[in-house]
């Protein structure tokens, strides 16, 4: 007897069809038709490996993938029926084959598991999808040396406790993020690379009893090699777990700018204004201009960290091999991938928007006694003073400028020589931001010249 909506792929021993609840939370075709082409693109690979193996015929091969390419036409023409009650895409895609093709579709599955299948698709997937993350970042790094290289001599403060440090140049920091991402994209690369063994031919958990040739199927679907231990392949996520692990420290990047952004352009800094393209106004307060963007981009690295701690979590209790559990990898993927992409296009969008108010930036970074590092500086290279003698000078003038309510440049020669009478009229020289900034020209640090051999450093290992 026929079991009225049994699974027609695999319900042959059971005798009673699934629960309602059972087939909505069993079905994952909602979310993993994300994986079609790769599933299409892998069972031609296969296909053509059964046919030079001789496991199955040269006409059974031509017509499986006759019905693979008329399938994936109908899912590109967005014809293609996706059926709940057939669970994923393998067996979507396997039963329609059924339909075109008749019987013959059923031969597609030897030598194969849905459980080397899932991962193989997926596997493919991932790897597409940092290519496209990289590429998107580099975009981003090309953005942010162009606006550094706009802005290589323009000072703002530097910060630490946020709290005006010494003066910077924009270019300079804009050049740090550039060098996170640089770290981003490695990551990402590495992953890459790591993940790019082909799982085909493990079949369920054990290998098969075929006789397959594993790397017919990874050589045509551009792997490296086939993956070496059947059990560990069907229960590895570590390529997704590589995947989420880097799009998460790249996520924290972009957030911790896109905090500097959010500060920025707030009416107490006024260092930038973003554009209309990537703000909000308030319903209720009509000066408003919220940077949501930068404020979203900063809110989705949390999910984006969720999104890999979710996946661990999952793996953390599984037993060698597969278990349904397992089902549970894809979504943290593509929600990571998609909130990435938009996180870095947003970013890059208000870069290339944004107005800088380098004026309000020179002023904020003369604010606070930046040159007093540079004063401490120069009594040691001028008056042979120790370090921490000259700090305890230095720290002793900046006292005085305080209580008079003026810079350090401001202050006059006798007020500085009641502190150390040795001072002389040359301090002048290097009281100033551009000095403290043009100053700073050692290998990495934040002069003109070192962001503009910075942006020559990238330009040659990017072209
Ligand atoms: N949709 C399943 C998944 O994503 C495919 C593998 C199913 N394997 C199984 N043994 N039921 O994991």
């Amino acid at each position: 007897m026929t079991v009225k909506n049994a699974n027609p792929m695999w319900g042959g021993r059971f005798t009673s069809s699934p629960s309602e609840v059972m087939q909505k939370m069993n079905a994952s075709i909602t979310f993993d038709q994300r994986l079609a082409f790769q599933d299409i693109r892998a069972s031609r690979a296969h296909c053509n490996m059964l046919v030079a193996c001789q496991i199955i015929s040269p006409s059974d091969g031509s017509l499986i993938i006759k019905g693979l390419d008329q399938i994936e036409g109908e899912i590109s023409a967005g014809e293609f029926q996706f059926k709940e009650v057939l669970e994923d895409i393998h067996m979507n895609i396997e039963n329609r084959l059924g339909q075109i093709i008749g019987p013959t579709a059923g031969k597609l599955h030897t030598a194969r598991s849905r459980n080397d299948q899932v991962i193989t698709d997926f596997r493919l997937w991932v790897r597409d999808a940092i290519g496209a993350i990289n590429l998107h970042l580099l975009e981003l790094q090309n953005t942010l040396v162009s606006t550094a290289e706009k802005h290589s001599e323009t000072v703002m403060p530097g910060y630490t406790h946020m709290q005006s440090a010494q003066p910077v140049t924009f270019g300079h920091h804009l050049m740090a993020y550039c060098e996170m991402i640089e770290r981003d994209r490695s990551r990402f690369s590495d992953a890459k690379r790591r993940m790019n063994q082909c799982p085909l031919g493990v079949a369920a958990l054990a290998g098969t009893t075929f006789p397959i040739d594993r790397n017919h199927t990874s050589d045509a679907l551009g792997f490296d090699r086939p993956t070496a231990n059947s059990l560990d392949t069907v229960s590895d996520r570590d390529f997704a777990i590589d995947f989420l692990a880097a799009a998460s420290v790249a996520a924290v990047h972009l957030s911790r700018f896109a905090e500097e952004l959010v500060l920025w352009s707030s009416p107490q800094f006024r260092f930038i204004v973003l554009s209309d393209a990537f703000t909000t106004g308030s319903s209720i307060m009509p000066q408003k201009k919220n940077p949501d963007a930068a404020e979203l981009i900063r809110g989705k690295s949390g999910r984006i960290i969720g999104d890999l701690t979710s996946l661990l979590i999952v793996l953390k209790g599984l037993p060698l091999a597969y278990s349904k559990d397992l089902q549970e990898d894809k979504e943290p993927v593509f929600d990571t991938y998609d909130n990435l992409i938009l996180s870095i296009c947003a970013m890059k969008g208000m870069l290339e928007d944004m107005k800088v108010n380098s004026e309000t930036m020179r002023q904020a970074a003369g604010a606070g006694f930046p040159e007093a590092t540079d004063l401490a500086d120069w009594l040691v290279c001028n008056l042979d003073i120790p370090f921490r003698s000259a700090h305890s000078i230095s720290a002793k003038i900046v006292q005085q400028a305080e209580e008079r309510g003026c810079t350090l440049k401001e202050l006059d020669l006798k007020t500085m020589q009641s502190v150390e009478p040795r001072i002389h009229n040359g301090i002048f020289d290097i009281l100033s931001v551009d000095s403290c900034v043009s100053r700073r020209n050692s290998y990495g640090g934040t002069s003109p010249e070192s962001v503009k051999e910075q942006i020559r450093q990238f330009r040659i290992n990017n072209h």
